[in-house]
Order: C-alpha cells, then sequence, then structure tokens
C-alpha cells in the first residue's frame, strides 16, 4: 500500500519541478517550462524506490513535452503504484508570469487510474464533503446547486462557485449570477480550484465547468482523501458547444464518480506552489534559497493525511 512511500521523497517530486521553472516565469516559452518540469519530474521520481506506471502524462492536449502514459518511473523495486502528473498546471500563467500555477502528482495503487486517453474534456461538478454522496450530473445543474446549499445549511444566493475562464462558460457564469450565486472565475488550473471546494472551511462552495480530462483523475485523489465528490461527464467538441449555449441542460452520458476515477481510498497527492493560488504559497527567493510550499493530501491505512512540508 501506499504507506510504503516516503512523503518526503514524494514531496521532492513536485518541488523539484516547481522550482526546476523560476528563471522561465514571464518567459512566454510554454515548451521551455513543460520541458524544464517534466525532466524535473521524471529525474525525482526515478530514485523513489517503487515500480510506479504513469497512467495520466500531461502533454497530449496541446502537443507539449510529456512523462508518457505508459512510462515506468522509480527504481523498479517496491511497490507497484499508479501515477498521474501535472509537472505545471497553469503554464500559461507562469509564461506570462502570473499568479495560480503549482507542480501536481497522485499517486494509487496498481491498476486503479483511469485513464482517459484521447478523451480530452470532461464536465466537472466538484463539491466538498456536506453535499457528497448527494450530487449527481444525471440530475440538472440548478437542482445540485439547491442540493449543496441545502447540505450547507445556506441559501441558493450564498454559494461562491470556481468557474475557468473560457468562452465556453460566459453563458454559465451569467445564469449563475442571475441565481445570485457568487461566481470566482480563475484563469487556469482547476486541479487547485476543484481541492479548495473540499479543504476544511472553505469558503468556495463547489466547481462547475468543463477542463482537462487528466486533471480531473488528479483532482480527484485529493477529493477522495478529503471526503468530497467529483462527479464528471467525457464530452466531445459538440457537447461542449452545447455546454457553451445551454450550461443548466443535462447531457445523456455517462457518469463518471470520482471512484471511477480512481479505484481506491488508498491515494496521495503532492502539489507545490509554482506561484502563490488558493491552495499553497508560490515560490520565493531568501538569498541563494528557494522557499516552497507543498500542500501532502492523502488517505492511507491509519487515515487522512493533510500536511504543509
Ligand atoms: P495546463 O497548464 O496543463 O495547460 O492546464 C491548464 C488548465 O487550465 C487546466 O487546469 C484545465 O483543466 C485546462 O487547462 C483546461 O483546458 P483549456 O485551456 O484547453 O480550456
Amino acid at each position: 500500500m501506499l504507506e510504503s512511500l516516503s512523503i518526503e521523497d514524494i514531496q521532492q517530486v513536485t518541488n523539484s519541478a516547481a522550482k526546476s521553472v523560476i528563471d522561465l516565469h514571464g518567459s512566454m516559452d510554454k515548451n521551455s517550462i513543460d520541458g524544464a518540469a517534466v525532466n524535473a519530474m521524471r529525474q525525482a521520481l526515478n530514485q523513489i524506490a517503487m515500480a510506479g506506471t504513469v497512467v495520466i502524462g500531461e502533454g497530449q492536449k496541446d502537443n507539449a513535452p510529456m512523462l508518457g502514459s505508459g512510462e515506468k518511473v522509480g527504481t523498479g523495486i517496491g511497490i507497484a503504484v499508479d501515477i498521474a502528473v501535472d509537472p505545471i498546471d497553469g503554464t500559461s500563467l507562469v509564461a506570462k508570469g502570473k499568479t495560480g500555477a503549482v507542480s501536481l502528482i497522485a499517486f494509487s495503487p496498481e491498476n486503479t487510474m483511469f485513464n482517459p486517453e484521447d478523451n480530452f474534456y470532461m464536465l466537472k461538478l466538484v463539491t466538498g464533503y456536506e453535499a457528497a454522496t448527494k450530487i449527481s450530473l444525471s440530475k440538472p445543474l440548478l437542482e445540485n446547486l439547491h442540493i449543496i446549499a441545502e447540505a450547507k445549511s445556506k441559501k441558493l444566493h450564498d454559494l461562491v462557485v470556481n468557474v475557468l475562464r473560457r468562452p465556453r462558460h460566459e453563458k454559465l457564469g451569467l445564469e449563475l449570477q442571475a441565481l445570485g450565486i457568487k461566481v470566482r472565475f480563475f484563469d487556469d488550473g482547476d486541479v487547485t480550484a476543484a481541492l479548495v471546494t473540499c479543504l476544511p472551511d472553505s469558503k468556495v462552495d463547489a466547481m462547475i465547468g468543463i477542463g482537462g480530462s487528466p486533471e480531473a483523475v488528479i483532482a480527484a485523489a485529493g477529493i477522495i482523501a478529503l471526503g468530497g465528490n467529483i462527479q464528471t461527464q467525457i464530452v466531445s467538441r459538440a457537447h461542449i458547444e452545447s455546454f457553451t449555449q445551454d450550461p443548466l441542460k443535462v447531457f445523456n452520458l455517462p457518469v463518471l464518480t470520482k471512484y471511477d476515477l480512481i479505484h481506491s481510498n488508498n491515494v496521495l497527492l503532492s502539489i507545490t506552489g509554482v506561484s502563490d493560488n488558493e491552495i499553497v504559497n508560490g515560490l520565493k527567493r531568501q538569498g541563494n534559497e528557494i522557499l516552497s510550499d507543498t500542500l501532502i493530501i492523502g488517505r492511507l491505512s491509519h487515515g487522512p493525511i493533510l500536511l504543509h512540508i
């Protein structure tokens, strides 16, 4: 089980990927950013005593440098694990010198992670533990929002919802705002935007919208550990078009729950801040040193873990 992995080793993976891009902030060079982070991550992963298989290597969608799906990482000796990586979630943010970027890696036992393959986008609905067992994408979005509000003893207009800023979400934002719901648009990085809804005492009640499928699997690791829920549906270009026009409709598509994305309660996720964001602080220079902030979220046999390193 994942308890045989060292937390320090895991934090080192995202820590080194984040630090590898510190001089590339504002460089406008997305490929160099992805390349540096992928190389740093691969090097750190190969130091770990494990037989790791990368199930989700980020990069396919935009032809960026990637840790390929199926790639074997680790020393090859030790526990067999599935791995999902996003060396930099928010590459454009780093390229533009903006805040909000993180480095991410998720672990689960061998053969438990879903591989979305060439299905690049999913519709996602995420919320914390209060309404975790009650939400469902087979119900209308409005009904889900009422369920979340009721579970949190709030009025609909008290809800705060994270929405990825994209043209496909413009109408969604307007529809939510028309209900009095506070919409927090973010430019990139829907893993942190999803996870923040599940953190204790979060001020954000839900995340809704269409984002990357690899990011959904990575988020699922943290969401499982924190007791929240993510409901997803794989969407095609045509579905995205249709969502853009009518974001409150129900899609008659299979629903993938958090346990379809990761079929285990034994999960570990490491998030290092590249730049400041909702969950972790960004890298800071202090003299010759680079200070970093990593959040480890996990669930092991002795219970949940939530710790900053
Ligand atoms: P990358 O930094 O890996 O490109 O992803 C950033 C991101 O905002 C993800 O968090 C999100 O899931 C995805 O892009 C959305 O895709 P798109 O930018 O194509 O709308």
